[in-house]
This record gives structure tokens, sequence and C-alpha cells, in this order.
């Protein structure tokens, strides 16, 4: 899997192109509405402040964490595969409370036992991932009760060389399961907000750490 993953899938030229490819292709109403949605659920389910700091996983452009940001006064970490996303999401969310990490040196600082957060959060990321080293990064940063925030496809869509997007039939729903209680499933609450095709084929779930 790993051999045929394709991380060009994610790269872009300027901030217009990467958001196309995040809500692959969807229109701005749909990024402003969705971000305002997860950001408040979040907020109210993992009783995010000012003292908290949160790890976006997969932190695209950083539209969430922009809004988390300001709407809390959160520190947030954004981790991501692309190079091209991450520089972005510097100046779009543009606070001195954000900083972005490259996965490398986040996974580095994750197995030197230099970092723990209070809380993260992976809005469409973990579908498209070599999932359990993914995973793993998340998994470790956290410590035990601390809460985790999926949105995610159920079945996997993973980028692969030379095109398309293959599904390995790896049910991320029932893993997570292994190492988080489920504290609130907020699928149907959620999913109305999105367009009318990604219904029944997305969760939303909020949990916590065992
Ligand atoms: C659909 S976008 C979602 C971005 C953001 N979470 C949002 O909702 O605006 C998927 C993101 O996951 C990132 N990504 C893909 N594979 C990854 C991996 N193995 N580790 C970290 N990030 C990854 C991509 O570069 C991209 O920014």
């Amino acid at each position: 899997m790993v051999k045929y993953y394709d991380e060009s899938r994610f790269l872009g030229q300027n901030i217009t192109d990467l958001a196309n490819i995040i809500l692959t292709g969807d229109t701005r109403q749909r990024w402003a509405y969705e971000t305002q949605i997860f950001a408040d659920a979040m907020i109210n389910q993992m009783s995010i402040t000012e003292r908290s700091l949160i790890l976006d996983y997969g932190v695209g452009i950083g539209r969430i964490a922009k809004e988390l940001i300001h709407k809390t006064g959160c520190s947030v970490i954004g981790v991501d595969i692309s190079e091209d996303m991450l520089r972005e999401s510097v100046s779009y969310v543009s606070h001195q409370n954000y900083t972005a990490m490259s996965l490398h040196q986040y996974q580095n600082m994750v197995k030197e036992g230099k970092i723990e957060v209070d809380g993260a959060y992976s809005i469409w990321v973990l579908q498209h991932c070599d999932f359990e080293p993914a995973y793993q990064t998340i998994l470790r940063s956290l410590p035990k009760g601390a809460p985790f925030f999926i949105a995610n496809t159920i079945n996997r869509c993973v980028p692969v060389i030379p095109r398309g997007w293959a599904d390995d039939g790896l049910d991320i729903r029932a893993r997570l399961r292994q190492d988080f209680n489920l504290t609130r499933d907020a699928t149907n609450d959620l999913e109305k907000h999105l367009p009318e095709n990604h219904y029944s084929r997305v969760f939303c779930e909020f949990m916590c750490k065992l």
C-alpha cells in the first residue's frame, strides 16, 4: 500500500487549488458552513478553551484550526504530509497560537516523548492515509482520557499511483474502538449539513482515549 501511495494528490500551487482539493471541488458555501458547524461541535463536546493545545492531524490549509483559535483562543499544532498545505496554512491561519509542523518533525517529537496535546481531531484525512502509522502518531500524542474527534468516509479512499482512489477494506471505526471510548456519535447531526451525496457515506464521532 505505502509503495503506491500518491502524495502528490495533495500538492497545489496556491490556496484556491488546495481548497479545491480539500473539499473535492465543492462550493465556498460548503467551506464556510461546514467549518463553522464542525468547529462549534468540537468546542462544545471537547471543552476547548484558551488553555488547550490541540492537534489538527491533516490540517490542510488550516480552515478548522483558524476557526477554533478565533473562537476560543486555544493553541493548535497543524500536521500534514503536504508541504504545500502546511505553507499555506501558516498564512491562512496567521495567528501566533498556530504552529505548522511537518509529519516527520511531529512524529520525531512524539517518538522522543517531547509532545503531548490536550486533544486532537482529524477531518477527512484518515480515509486517505497509510492508516496505522498515521493513527499511531495521533494516539501516542494523546494522554489517557483526552478527547478525539474524527470526520471520515466509511469506506477508504487511498490515493494510488497512477490514478484513482483505492479501498483497502480497512474498518477505521472498528479500529478506533480498540483504543477509544465513543462519547458521542454525531454522524446524524453533522452529516445533514454536508452535501447530500455524503449521506450514509461518512461518520463523525467524538471519543476519549482509553
Ligand atoms: C481532504 S484534506 C482535509 C484537510 C483538512 N482536515 C480540512 O478538513 O480542511 C486531507 C488532508 O490530509 C493530508 N494528508 C494525507 N495523507 C496524510 C498523512 N499520511 N498524514 C498527514 N496528513 C495527510 C493531505 O495533505 C490533506 O491536507
